[in-house]
């Protein structure tokens, strides 16, 4: 199981050979994947030869193998975790039960959604990051850019395979759907806001890999907890795959607050701009951003839907199996936010219908521990500067915070107060048109641009100055 076929057509660990008709229905899709790949995946670049990790076996121990690839030859396919024996429903009112290999006729229109809502996030990313090739920082941030642009593509395929497999012909209407929506567009947009907002550079794209990728990394895990067996497999891979473009945000945001650092220390000011940094300023009203809009996917505080996904046994909680409860939550209650006038208070809520607001409260935690390893770094420096997390009523367009302002240290404000300060908040015009002006290529290997710092070491284990990419 774990070894994956590359002598045929898709490459996959799931005997794609025995089924003929899905074996048919994906090669068929195949061709209109790399068709979409060419129009909107990277821009340039299709040609070169771009040093990449592929997926060879999906246990832990060494199952991706790097080399040159031009991206449209890169081995998309069908990789399933290890079947776990005797899995069982562990949630819900099924708890108990023998995992579902096959979709229970029930849950099925709920369960294609799950998949669908999941599936377009992936090719989603790709087109909104289409553009970054152009002004890369060094050709090994380059070079993880179209890594994790590789590997969305692949997450598409997994959940392409999922609506081939288990859907029927719905599914397949789905998979050619999820090819024809686009990432910011009026008429045809992709199914989440945050999915829609543009990533015009460098500083928004780490942004959205520690931010949006890791909502990826909660929902992925929810849904690796479901009683749905091929969708627990599948997610399981991907969250291996999803950890990588974490470390790219986590790791590309930090070298930035160090060269900040470096910067700021050496022309003692922190106004960087004059000396071409990006200062700790600017990079808090990105985080700001980003980290608000990323709260928005997690959907509405109270949500019948999320406790009708959880009581059906289709999607867990982060963790489910290590939480030590009873794990249908009936009667359990949660806290969550609530507004009281101008105030934001806490009341307890029925379990189930928070838990929408429990994945988030994992996810605040987990993006709190990334701030404040970029905080150590400020602090190595010997500069009193603390970037922090927005509240979470900041700048929100889903949920009880929709219908008011939020300032970001959790103060409900008024519009006016709003109008003011936002700019102060949020990425304003100079800040935007200041970070495009940093935004031009570096392409000499072992070269970084001026206001990022070169990562501590390179890719498996090669240099830092290693030729990721091939311009020629
Ligand atoms: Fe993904
Ligand atoms: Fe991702």
């Amino acid at each position: 199981m774990a070894g994956i076929d590359y002598t045929s057509l898709i490459p996959n660990n799931v005997a794609l050979h025995e089924n003929r008709r899905l074996q048919r229905a994906l090669e068929d899709w195949q061709p209109k994947f790399l068709e979409w790949w060419q129009d909107m995946g990277p821009n340039g670049f299709q040609a070169k030869e771009v040093y990449l990790r592929t997926a060879v076996s999906v246990d832990a121990q060494g199952w991706a193998k790097f080399g040159y690839v031009r991206m449209p030859d890169y081995r998309w396919g069908i990789f399933l975790a290890e079947p776990e024996v005797g899995r069982q429903v562990n949630f819900g009112d099924h708890k108990g039960q023998p995992a579902w290999q096959e979709v229970p006729g029930e849950y099925r229109g709920t369960l294609r959604r799950l998949i669908v809502t999941q599936g377009d996030t992936e090719p989603a990313s790709v087109e909104q990051q289409r553009h970054l090739g152009r002004t890369c920082p060094s050709l090994y941030d380059l070079r993880n850019l179209f890594q994790v642009n590789v590997e969305e593509g692949r997450h598409l395929w997994a959940m392409v395979y999922l609506l081939d497999a288990h859907f029927g012909r719905d599914g397949r209407e789905e998979s050619e759907a999820l090819l024809q929506r686009r990432s910011g567009d009026a008429d045809k947009p992709r199914i989440l806001g945050a999915f829609n907002e543009k990533t015009p550079d460098w500083l928004s794209f780490f942004m959205f890999c520690f931010f949006t990728d890791r909502d990826g990394k909660y929902q992925l895990a929810s849904l690796a907890e479901s009683g749905f067996d091929p969708l627990s497999q599948t997610c399981r891979f991907m969250l291996t795959e999803e950890a990588h473009h974490m470390f790219v945000g986590e790791a590309g945001i930090m070298r930035i607050v160090q060269r900040a650092c470096e910067l700021q220390r050496e022309h003692r000011t922190d106004d960087l701009r004059q000396h071409g940094g990006i200062d700790l300023r600017t990079i808090q009203k990105y985080l700001n951003f980003h980290c608000s809009v990323s709260l928005d996917l997690f959907g509405s505080e109270i949500s019948t839907n999320a406790a009708n996904f959880y009581t059906a046994g289709l999607k867990g909680r982060f963790e489910e199996t290590k939480r030590q409860d009873d794990h249908q939550l009936k009667h359990a209650t949660y806290t969550v936010a609530e507004l009281d006038g101008e105030r934001i208070v806490t009341r307890e809520e029925g379990a189930l219908v928070s838990l929408n607001e429990r994945l988030r409260d994992d996810y605040v935690a987990d993006c709190a521990r990334g701030v404040a390893r970029w905080n150590e770094v400020i602090k190595k420096h010997g500069i009193e500067f603390e970037l922090t997390l927005p509240h979470r009523g900041f700048h929100r367009a889903i949920g009880i915070f929709a219908d008011v302002r939020v300032s970001p240290d959790g103060r409900v404000i008024s519009q006016a107060e709003w109008d003011a300060r936002h700019g102060e908040w949020l990425p304003n015009d100079e800040d935007k048109a200041y970070i495009q002006s940093l935004m031009y290529a570096v392409i000499e290997p072992g070269k970084f641009a001026n206001w990022i710092a070169p990562p501590p070491r390179g890719i498996n284990g090669q240099p830092v100055d290693f030729e990721y990419v091939r311009l020629g």
